[in-house]
C-alpha cells in the first residue's frame, strides 16, 4: 500500500531502546499516597489490606510479563526487575514502564473489592512509572538494596512516630519533636522500654517488604502423583545480605 505523505512524521519518534546487556528495573510508585492513603482510612503506620493489594497488583504484572525474574515492593511502590538478556517490546523504555504501569494501576483497582470489600476508591488511584538502567550485578543488587533499606528506615521510623500518638498519647508535633535526631537503636529502645514492643518480632512483610519471586511448587495431579509448576509466591526476606543471593544464583545468572 502506497505511504500517505504524513507518513515522515514517524521519524520524529525517538529510538529509546534500552542499552543492551543491562539489568531493566521498572519503578511504580503511587502518586500523592499521603493523600490517597487517609483518604482511604489506611490503617497507620501500616494497613495489611492495602500492602497485600499492593501485592496482589505486581503479582499481575509478573504473570504477563514473564520476564521479569524478580519484583520488590515497600509503602508504594513496587520494582520489577527484568531479565537481562530481555527482548520484552525490543527493550523500548517507554513501551516497558508505561505497559507495566498501566496493569499495575489497572490491576490495583480491579482487585481493590477483594481488599477492602465494603468501599470502592474515592477517585482514580494513579502511579508513576520509570525504567532504570543497572550494568552491573552489584549494580542491581544495590538498588535493590536501597529500596529494602528505605523500607527499613521508614517502617521503623513509622511505628515508633504512631506508637508514640495512639499508644503513648502523644500528639503528632511532640512525636515528630521527641524522634528528631534519633538514631535507629533510640527507636527499638523507646519502642521496648515505654511500650513492650521488640521491633523485630513485628511481621516481617512490614519490616521487609515483599519479594516475588517464581519457584517450582509441586502440585496434586489428578491421577495422585505430582508435578512441578512455575508459581509467583512472596517472601519477606532480607534482600540486601548475601544469604539470599548465594540461595537464588539462578536470579543473576544470564542464560
Ligand atoms: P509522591 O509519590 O511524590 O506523589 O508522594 P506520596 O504522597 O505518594 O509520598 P511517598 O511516595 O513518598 O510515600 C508514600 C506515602 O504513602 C507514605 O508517606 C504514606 O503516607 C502512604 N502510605 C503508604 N503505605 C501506607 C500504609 O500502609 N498505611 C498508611 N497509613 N499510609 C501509607
Ligand atoms: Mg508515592
Amino acid at each position: 500500500m502506497a505511504k500517505s505523505k504524513f507518513e515522515y512524521v514517524r521519524l520524529f519518534e525517538a529510538d529509546d531502546r534500552c542499552l543492551p546487556n543491562t539489568w531493566i528495573v521498572v519503578r511504580v510508585d503511587g502518586k500523592g499516597f499521603h493523600k490517597f492513603s487517609t483518604e482511604h482510612e489506611y490503617e497507620k503506620p501500616n494497613d495489611i489490606k492495602a500492602l497485600s493489594l499492593m501485592n496482589r497488583a505486581a503479582t499481575s504484572v509478573m504473570e504477563e510479563f514473564k520476564d521479569v525474574c524478580l519484583a520488590y515492593g515497600q509503602s508504594d511502590e513496587y520494582s520489577f526487575v527484568f531479565r537481562k538478556e530481555t527482548q520484552a517490546y525490543s527493550r523500548r523504555s517507554a513501551k516497558l514502564s508505561t505497559n507495566v504501569c498501566s496493569l499495575f494501576t489497572s490491576a490495583f483497582v480491579y482487585y481493590w473489592n477483594e481488599y477492602f470489600p465494603t468501599s470502592k476508591p474515592r477517585y482514580p488511584p494513579v502511579f508513576d512509572g520509570r525504567t532504570v538502567l543497572y550494568p552491573s550485578n552489584q549494580n542491581i543488587r544495590d538498588y535493590l538494596s536501597w529500596r529494602q533499606a528505605d523500607c527499613h528506615i521508614n517502617n521503623l521510623y513509622n511505628t515508633t512516630f504512631w506508637t508514640l500518638i495512639l499508644k503513648g498519647g502523644l500528639t503528632p508535633a511532640e512525636a515528630e519533636s521527641k524522634l528528631k535526631g534519633t538514631l535507629s537503636g533510640d527507636k527499638n529502645e523507646i519502642l521496648f522500654s515505654q511500650f513492650g514492643i521488640n521491633y523485630n518480632t513485628e511481621p516481617e512483610m512490614l519490616r521487609k517488604g515483599t519479594v516475588l519471586v517464581r519457584r517450582k511448587i509441586p502440585v496434586a495431579l489428578p491421577n495422585g502423583g505430582t508435578r512441578e509448576k512455575s508459581q509467583i509466591v512472596q517472601e519477606h526476606v532480607d534482600i540486601i545480605g548475601d544469604e539470599f543471593w548465594n540461595t537464588n544464583t539462578h536470579l543473576l545468572t544470564v542464560t
